[in-house]
């Protein structure tokens, strides 16, 4: 059976006292709405719908950004979950399939429970997924009578009696697109919010016959962000979530909960992710691979056995293959470095290739930036950089070339060559004693003038 998502992405988000549309606020460096269409994704929908309304235009880029098959269907008014459904119903046109509805704003959904609520329609006609709530406040609540789902009253709408009922409604909802929007066309708004209410489709389903049923999950999937309080309680949970299947999936982290992921970060077996290491998006780290404490990483990809940091930075392009080191206060960007090669200590590496093996000691920088223009450097394997070298781009170093500490390198090196770019060194006997007399003296008779 195939599926389509429909996720509900119009509101302003009015508690998140912001000018950016609710949904484009981030956890672990996504949108709220990628990780709710990420979610769903491990369905394989046939479809991505967003309805927008708000910001419409920036949540559409970001939808398309995530994923360029989605579709944005626009609700300009606001008239509440029914009606914001209903927009799809046209893009939908004669889809025959599944349609799970998911709140854009709920990023923590976990697809194995959608997986569930796919399984569960298999029997019945319409799954709602529930929680049961510690505090139920003022969701919708589920009348179940036994495992048939009766109706979900809003809690505007519920009696005393229906108010204690502690198993409420997540919003995911799943049936049919047929059974779905033939529900959808008579509800109506008479009630206490005066909204189209899509839990009004359960009593109409019951009315007509169809059956219906909730799959239950923890309360945490369904933690919905209206406020920058949810928005870090939100992400506080990723965190954790994200740290448990970390350790779970063999690696080792002596203080979890110090270590940051982003919402695509790879980590592979046995590595090891030491005290308060921050990863951007888009980091991939091969098995076996050690990153040291106060590391941040992002848009890089680490190789198996490599060695990154105390307080390394590697950004968007750093390529390190197998065994390479880069140490304390390095920075790398946007350059690959060869199996084996060393960048120990306080180097900037940017839009360069290091050759296999090569060592580039303490302090050298790649001048790579013009104030215009960014440039290349290029250094030949087995290299030899000396210590404060600098290599002013475009420059390229031959292989088993070195080149003298305190060099500024402007000029190409040939393989096996010495680069010595540096003013000749010259020594004066006795001036150091001479110079250091003179300045003493000069000291004592201030002090003599002072007092
Ligand atoms: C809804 C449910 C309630 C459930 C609760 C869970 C209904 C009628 N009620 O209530 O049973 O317990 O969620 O959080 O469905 N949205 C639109 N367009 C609209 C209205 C809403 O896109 O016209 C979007 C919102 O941006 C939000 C989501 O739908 O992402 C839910 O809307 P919200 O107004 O928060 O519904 P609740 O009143 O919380
Ligand atoms: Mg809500």
């Amino acid at each position: 059976m195939s599926t389509a998502l429909v996720i509900l992405a119009a509101g302003k988000g009015t508690r998140m006292n912001s000018d950016l549309p609710k949904v484009l606020h981030q956890i672990a460096h996504a949108p709220l709405l990628v990780h709710a269409m990420r979610a769903g994704s491990a369905l394989v929908p046939e479809r991505h719908i967003v309805v927008a309304g708000h910001g419409a235009d920036l949540v559409e880029a970001a939808a398309r950004a995530y994923d360029e098959t989605a579709e944005v269907v626009l609700q300009t008014e606001q008239l509440g979950t029914g009606h914001a459904v209903l927009q799809a119903k046209e893009a939908l046109g004669d889809f025959a399939g599944d349609v799970i509805v998911l709140y854009g704003d709920t990023p923590l959904i976990r697809p194995e429970t959608l997986e569930a609520m796919i399984a569960a329609r298999a029997t019945c006609d319409v799954v709602v997924l529930g929680f049961d709530a510690a505090d139920p406040g003022r969701y919708g609540r589920l009348v179940m009578s036994g495992d048939r789902l009766d109706r979900i009253v809003e809690f505007k709408d519920a009696t005393e009696q229906e108010r204690t009922i502690t198993l409420c409604n997540s919003g995911v909802i799943c049936a049919s697109r047929e059974a779905l929007f033939g529900l959808l066309d008579r509800v109506g708004n008479d009630n206490a919010a005066g909204e189209y209410y899509l839990t009004d489709i359960i009593g109409l389903a019951r009315d007509r016959g169809l059956s219906a049923t909730a799959v239950t999950c923890e309360e945490a999937e369904t933690l919905g962000v209206n406020s920058r309080v949810e928005l870090a309680a939100a992400e506080a949970a990723f965190q954790s979530r994200a740290r448990l299947s970390a350790l779970e999936d063999g690696i080792t982290m002596p203080a979890p909960e110090t270590v940051h992921f982003a919402y695509d970060t790879i980590v592979g077996r046995d590595c090891v992710i030491e005290q308060n290491v921050v990863f951007g998006p888009d980091v991939t780290i091969e098995s076996g691979a050690h990153i040291r404490a106060f590391c941040h990483l992002e848009g890089c990809h680490v190789s198996q056995r490599a060695s990154v940091g105390p307080y390394a930075r590697l950004r968007p392009g750093a390529e390190l293959a197998e065994d390479v080191r880069v140490g304390n206060f390095c920075e790398v960007k946007n350059a690959q470095i060869e199996a084996g090669a060393k960048v120990n200590h306080l180097s900037y590496i940017g839009d360069a290739t290091v050759g296999a093996r090569a060592n580039i000691g303490a302090g050298t920088i790649t001048c790579n930036y013009d104030g215009v223009f960014k440039h290349h450097t290029e250094i030949g394997r087995d290299a030899f950089i000396g210590s404060n070298t600098m290599l002013v781009a475009p420059v390229t170093i031959g292989h088993e070339a070195m080149t003298a500490s305190g060099s500024v390198v402007t000029m190409d090196v040939p393989d096996g060559a010495l680069a010595l770019g540096r003013a000749k060194q010259v020594n004066k006997a006795g001036l150091a004693v001479k110079l250091f007399d003179m300045l003493k003296s000069k000291k004592k008779k201030q002090r003599e003038d002072a007092e």
